[in-house]
C-alpha cells in the first residue's frame, strides 16, 4: 500500500491521469489538488503490474550514468529553478513529500538491484549506528515501503537486533512490507544499495562538532573502508560529526567514486530555517522554503535570495526577524543539545538522511541541500561543502547553480575555504595515507 499525496498528484498533471493501485490511500489533499489540478484518479487494471508508490502515468525518469555529473547552470537561463523543497512535513498526511513523489527510479548503471516492476524500490539499506539518530533514519525508511531489507548495525552487542525486533513489531501500525534486521557488524549486514553512517560520538552540552573530529574519524575512517569494500556499487550517506570533514574523509577511505559518498546536513538545517521561520512568520513550515549551503556548523550559508514564505521572500516577511530566525537555525544543533543535557538531536537529523535515501530511491529529482564535492561549481573546487544538488538512484545527478548574490557566493567559497583548511589538519593515517 502506497499514500499518495498531492505531490504524485502533481507529478501526474501532465498526464492528466493518476493511476493508483488497488489498497493505496489517496490523501484528502491529494483529491483536493486533483480536483482543482483536472487530474483523474483512476485505479488500475487488476490484470497492470503492481506499481510501488507511483502513479503508473509518469514515465520513467532517465537514471544519470554512473560518476557523471551533467553541470545545470539555471543562472545562465535566468531561470528560477523551482523551490528548494527541504520540506519534510505536507498537509492531509503524515510525510506525503516523501512517499507521494512518485516519478519511478529508472535502474543507474551502479545499481546491482533491479528495481521491482514500476521501479522504485530497492534491496537493502544499512543503518550503521543503531543509536537515535540511526532509528529515526531506519523507521523512517521502514515507512516509505521502498526498502526490501533495512539492516541496522551497532556494535553495542544487542542493541541493534533489539531496536530491530522492536521496528518489526511496527509493521501493521506503519504499513511497510520491508523486513527490519539488526547486526554487530557491516559485512554481516551484507551488500547494500545505500548505507547510512550515524556511528560515532555524539555531542555533549558545551562541545563543539569539531571537538569529535578524533575520536569520529576513527570511528567513520574505519566504516568507510568496510563498506567500500562490502558495498562497492553503493552509495553512502554521511550523518557523522563534523559532517563536511566526516564526509570527506569517508569518501576517501571508501575509495568510492565522489558521486557516491554525500553528507548529510544541508536538509537538515534548511528543515530548521522552515520550522523557525513557520514559528516566526505564524504560519506553515511547508509555506516556507529557502536552502541553507556551506558547511554544517559556524560557516553555514542561508541565502536570502533563495528564501521564501509563501510569495514574498521571506527577509521582506521576517523584517529584523530574519537574521535571528537564521542564526538561530545554524545554532538549533546545539540548542537541542543544550535541553536534551546529553546527546544531539535524532529526529530531524534522522529524517533528514532518510529523506536523502528516499530521494535516491524514487529519482523524484527534488532540490535539496547535501554536502558533495564540486569541480569549479560556485568556484569551488575538490573539497567536500554543502551545495544545492539533485539526487539520482547512483547518488549525486547533479549540482544545481542557484542564482546567488555575490556576497553569498563569496561566503560559501569562504566556508569551503574554511573547511578545506580543517580537512588538511585531519592526521594523514586517518586519511588512508
Ligand atoms: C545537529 C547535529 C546532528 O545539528 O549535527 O543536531
Amino acid at each position: 500500500m502506497s499514500i499518495l499525496g498531492a505531490d504524485a498528484v502533481d507529478a501526474a498533471a501532465p498526464f492528466g491521469r493518476l493511476v493508483v493501485n488497488a489498497g493505496d490511500r489517496v490523501t484528502p489533499l491529494a483529491r483536493d489538488r486533483a480536483a482543482e489540478l483536472g487530474v483523474e484518479i483512476v485505479e488500475a487494471a487488476p490484470s497492470s503490474p503492481r506499481v510501488p508508490g507511483a502513479p503508473s502515468a509518469v514515465p520513467a525518469a532517465p537514471s544519470a550514468p554512473r560518476g557523471s555529473l551533467p553541470r545545470v547552470d539555471l543562472s545562465a537561463r535566468g531561470a528560477l529553478p523551482s523551490p528548494p523543497v527541504p520540506a519534510l512535513f505536507r498537509r492531509g498526511a503524515p510525510y506525503p513529500g516523501l512517499r507521494g513523489r512518485s516519478t519511478p527510479a529508472a535502474p543507474s548503471a551502479g545499481s546491482r538491484t533491479p528495481p521491482a516492476a514500476g521501479g522504485g524500490r530497492v534491496a537493502r539499506v544499512t543503518v550503521v549506528g543503531a543509536g537515535n539518530v540511526g532509528t529515526h533514519a531506519a523507521m523512517r525508511l521502514a515507512e516509505t515501503d521502498l526498502v526490501n531489507e533495512v539492516v541496522l548495525v551497532d556494535v553495542v552487542e544487542g542493541l541493534a537486533r533489539g531496536v530491530a525486533l522492536d521496528l518489526t513489531h511496527a509493521a501493521g501500525l506503519l504499513g511497510f512490507a520491508s523486513r527490519i534486521r539488526g547486526e554487530s557488524s557491516i559485512a554481516a549486514a551484507g551488500r547494500s544499495d545505500y548505507t547510512i553512517i550515524t556511528a560515532g560520538r555524539p555531542r555533549q552540552p558545551g562541545m563543539s562538532r569539531t571537538d569529535l573530529t578524533a575520536t569520529n574519524a576513527e570511528i567513520v575512517g574505519t566504516l568507510a573502508e568496510a563498506v567500500g569494500r562490502i558495498s562497492p556499487d553503493g552509495v553512502i550517506v554521511v550523518v557523522t560529526n563534523p559532517l563536511d570533514e566526516m564526509t570527506e574523509l569517508a569518501w576517501r577511505r571508501s575509495g568510492l567514486p565522489e558521486t557516491h559518498v554525500i553528507g548529510m546536513a544541508g536538509l537538515l538545517d534548511s528543515a530548521r530555517f522552515q520550522a523557525l521561520a513557520a514559528l516566526a512568520s505564524d504560519g506553515r513550515a511547508d509555506a516556507v522554503s529557502g536552502i541553507a549551503l556551506g558547511s554544517h556548523g559556524d560557516e553555514m550559508v542561508f541565502p536570502s535570495s533563495q528564501a521564501r514564505i509563501g510569495s514574498d521572500t521571506a527577509s521582506a516577511r521576517l523584517g529584523d526577524r530574519f537574521a535571528a530566525t537564521v542564526d538561530r537555525a545554524r545554532n538549533s544543533g546545539a540548542e537541542v543539545v543544550g535541553l536534551l543535557g546529553k546527546g544531539s538531536a535524532f529526529i530531524t537529523p534522522g529524517l533528514a538522511a532518510a529523506r536523502m535515501v528516499e530521494s535516491m530511491i524514487r529519482g523524484d529529482g527534488a532540490l535539496l541541500s547535501a554536502t558533495v564535492r564540486p569541480h569549479g561549481e560556485y568556484g569551488i573546487d575538490g573539497v567536500y561543502v554543502g551545495l544545492p544538488v539533485r539526487l539520482a538512484r547512483a547518488g549525486l545527478a547533479e549540482i544545481v547553480t542557484l542564482p546567488l548574490e555575490a556576497a553569498e557566493t563569496v561566503a560559501l567559497r569562504e566556508a569551503a575555504a574554511k573547511i578545506r583548511v580543517r580537512v588538511s589538519e585531519l592526521p594523514a593515517a586517518v586519511m588512508g595515507g
